[in-house]
């Protein structure tokens, strides 16, 4: 089409101010603050608490493998890519998982009381804790269907078993869910009356838990909330996006926000429908290739970088100064804590670098000399999948688009 130059000299201004207002009110997302909080750090690491994380991840996608196979009647395609080890008996609980998530505030019911949840993109279904729940849900508020006038019983219990053979068990729900202003009218929740050890609030500092990944992984085989709001045409843009920082960290809901990444998204298409699961390319330290394309799954819910002990084993060969370090436990490696080698993850052609900050989880004693790596080995792993957590994550701003069934990348602004 021929447009005058005129007419481009006159309308772009008026374009430019107009681009805010050439979305409908509908499809405009809001914006989430979200928090991180753990036990107060003083620069040193709590090694059984990062190994702890590690197992609570693997063993929830364990968990998911299962519930879609029979949610589809299917084998996950990566179900044989998880070695399963039966625990010893006895200590080594699975304590503190969640002191390193990230969480914000929802709202339940009618009338309308909040919450705090975890954002868990690598689980998809969403519960609180029910006043039935005794002392273990102690600490977090309870969510009580009786006080709704919108709450229905829907008669079906859930049980999540967590590798350490805990379990959050309780009873489904509908009702109204609300993410400020953007509100799910039939919700599938849970409203749990027993905590696993895990979610206990010493270590859990949010109420509950809501799922960001599939319906195809959710134990109660229902849409997940951001799926409900796009289903009740609350949301248009069916895709939400994140931010992970010490400050500003945020969770967008109905699109992305500009204001908070530069240029554009690089996207990889999903594999499969079920946890954010994606390939990279590579990942290069100093330049140098160290493990080709492997399938990842991107996941909120874990601190680390989780890869195999041959991957992973690979990746700190090629890092100076890198030590595996069984004496903090199996799969943790140490770096010098003045660690400044440069890591890439090629996501889609777009090269990631993980700053060292990132990379650096705190010291192993007092000296802050010796500090833990943000990459952990887990022996249930077989090299068929890596799980990158808030390690990776918080390099990149991230756009997690359900339609499309992508996840996107773009330069932190
Ligand atoms: C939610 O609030 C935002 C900001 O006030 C507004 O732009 C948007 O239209 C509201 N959305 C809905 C569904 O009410
Ligand atoms: C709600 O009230 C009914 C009837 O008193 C009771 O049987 C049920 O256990 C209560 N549910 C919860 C979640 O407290
Ligand atoms: C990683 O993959 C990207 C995309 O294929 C490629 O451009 C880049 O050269 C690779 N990096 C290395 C170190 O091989």
């Amino acid at each position: 089409m021929y447009l005058s130059l005129a007419f481009v000299l006159v309308s772009l201004p008026f374009l430019t101010a107009a681009v805010p207002l050439a979305e409908s009110p509908v499809s405009r997302g809001i914006a989430i603050p979200i928090t991180k909080r753990g036990k107060p750090f003083n620069g040193v690491a709590d090694t059984s608490e990062l190994l702890s994380s590690v197992r609570r991840s693997v063993a929830k996608i364990q968990t998911g493998f299962t519930t879609y196979e029979r949610n589809t009647g299917v084998a996950h395609p990566l179900s044989r890519s998880i070695k399963l080890f039966r625990r010893g008996s006895g200590g080594d609980p699975l304590t503190d998982f969640g002191a390193k998530l990230w969480y914000g505030t929802i709202s339940v019911g009618t009338p309308a009381v909040s919450f705090t949840v975890d954002f868990d993109t690598g689980s998809s279904d969403i519960f609180l804790p029910s006043p039935k729940c005794g002392s273990s849900c102690s600490g977090h508020k309870a969510y009580d269907p009786n006080s709704s006038s919108t709450a229905q019983d829907i008669f079906k219990t859930f049980s999540l078993a967590y590798g350490d053979g805990s379990t959050v068990t309780g009873e489904q729900f509908t009702d109204v869910v609300s993410i400020v202003n953007l509100t799910a009218k039939s919700q599938t929740l849970g409203a749990a009356t027993q905590y696993s050890s895990g979610f206990m609030s010493d270590g859990f500092p949010a109420d509950g838990l809501m799922g960001m990944g599939f319906q195809t992984i959710s134990h109660y085989n229902a849409p997940p909330v951001f799926q409900t709001l796009i289903s009740e045409g609350v949301v248009t843009s069916q895709v939400f996006g994140f931010k992970f920082a010490t400050s500003g960290s945020e969770l967008f809901i109905g699109g992305t926000n500009s204001a908070l990444y530069t240029g554009s998204f690089t996207w990889i298409p999903l594999t499969i429908e079920a946890y954010w699961q994606a390939s990279f390319n590579n990942i290069s330290v100093n330049g140098n290739l160290v493990v080709g394309s492997t399938a990842a799954i991107f996941d909120t819910g874990t601190t680390q970088i989780v890869g195999d002990p041959t991957g992973i084993a690979t990746l700190f060969n090629s890092i100076s100064g890198a030590q595996p370090a069984p004496q903090f436990g199996n799969g943790i490696y140490t770096i010098p804590c003045t660690f400044d080698t440069s890591i890439s993850i090629d996501v889609g052609g777009k090269a990631v670098s993980i700053s060292p900050a990132s990379f650096t989880l705190g010291a192993v004693s007092q000296d802050l000399s010796t500090c833990v790596a943000g990459a952990f080995a887990n022996p249930s792993l077989t090299g068929d999948f890596w799980i990158l957590g808030d390690v990776f994550l918080q390099n990149v701003y991230t756009a997690w688009d359900v339609g499309g069934g992508r996840i996107g990348f773009a330069t932190l602004a």
